[in-house]
């Protein structure tokens, strides 16, 4: 799905890609009709297109097996395309590698690092694997804001699990990149270590650096995402702005107190599909809150003419979790 249906070049237009101008400057990262089919046949991704916009939040959701670290490792340059092209900030990722890849700070899922390490050494080593002069500085600044600072003689071996997982990502942006991609950043991390981590990424996002994440946790990409694209299958199926995607895939209920107790739906209601909840005592009107129709009036009109009279009435929109149950179920 794209907001839009021209595409701006041939190239574009042959790999099925739509621009995204919603976002006014160009997308920081392009990904054009990117398939992966790895050795012995398995399709992991299938012709995806996306944008990612400098400065977002993105989060890339999806079950396990959807496709998520395929796709990003493939942005990062870790594994081949199939078919298709990259662009980071212009730069083609297989033409321009190391103009891309430098951009770049990647958080994989597994957490890889040196036990015996120092946190200082390990991440300031990271940063001379990019060609990058020394910069204690930043180094400095890094930890600083991922608190680490007060650990940076400790051996890696001695750090908790979330701290670990701080050093991580302080390696990934130890070349100072624009972009940081965080690979399922709190998967298997307790509740009130994943608020940190949340706290962590929001003040990376306001120093200017674009973000992109995978996750299974719905609530993490309703709580953290600017935009939120949904992968299943392989497949991209939606793209969009989290608050639009909640509202424009997001069923309502409506529900209705009644005063008397219902036995059954009379039939001259049958047309509305309700339910008959509470024991009878409420109507559950289930509709699409973007339809120009929803029916709301005219089932109103109905009760009153079938003499059904209620108390009090209310609405409750379907959550991220629902909308992405529902889309996950039967992908177009
Ligand atoms: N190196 C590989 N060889 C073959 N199949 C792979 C390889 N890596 C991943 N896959 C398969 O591709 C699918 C997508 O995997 P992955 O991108 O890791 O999904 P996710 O990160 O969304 O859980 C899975 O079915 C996985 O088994
Ligand atoms: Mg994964």
């Amino acid at each position: 799905m794209s907001p839009n249906d021209s595409p701006a070049t041939p190239e574009a237009a042959a790999a099925g890609h739509t621009p995204d101008v919603a976002a006014g400057t160009a997308p920081i990262i392009t990904v054009s009709g990117v398939s992966k089919t790895y050795k012995g046949g398995f399709q992991a991704l299938k012709s995806v297109n996306l944008d990612i916009r400098k400065g977002e939040i993105f989060a890339l959701l999806g079950p396990n097996g959807a496709g998520k670290t395929t796709l990003i490792s493939i942005i990062c340059g870790i594994v081949t395309a199939t078919t298709g092209r990259i662009a980071v900030a212009g730069a083609d990722i297989n033409d321009d590698y190391r103009t891309a890849r430098e951009m770049i700070g990647l958080v994989p899922q597994e957490l890889t690092t040196d036990a015996f390490e120092t946190v200082w050494n390990t991440v300031s080593f990271t940063r001379g694997l990019f060609g990058k002069p020394a910069n204690p500085a930043h180094i400095e600044k890094v930890l600083k804001d991922l608190s680490l600072w007060d650990k940076k003689d400790d051996r890696i071996l001695t750090l908790s699990g979330g701290m670990k997982r701080r050093v991580m990502i302080a390696k990934a942006l130890s070349h100072e990149p624009r972009i940081l991609f965080l690979d399922e950043p709190t998967a298997g991390v307790d509740v009130e270590l994943r608020q940190g981590m949340w706290a962590v990424v929001r003040r990376l996002s306001q120093s200017g650096v674009t973000i992109i994440l995978t996750t299974h946790y719905i609530e993490e990409a309703e709580e953290m995402a600017d935009r939120v694209g949904v992968i299943s299958g392989g497949e991209l199926i939606v793209v969009e702005e989290k608050a639009k995607l909640m509202c424009k895939l997001g069923r309502k209920q409506l529900t209705l107190h009644l005063q008397e107790r219902l036995a059954e739906i009379p039939p001259a209601l049958a047309d509305y599909g309700l339910d008959l909840a509470a024991d009878g005592c409420d109507i559950v009107y289930t509709y699409d809150s973007q339809q120009d129709h929803t029916g709301i009036t005219g089932l109103l009109t109905a009760l009153r003419d079938s003499g059904i009279k209620f108390r009090d009435l209310h609405t409750t929109q379907s959550s991220l979790e629902e909308i992405f149950v529902s889309l996950v179920r039967s992908p177009k």
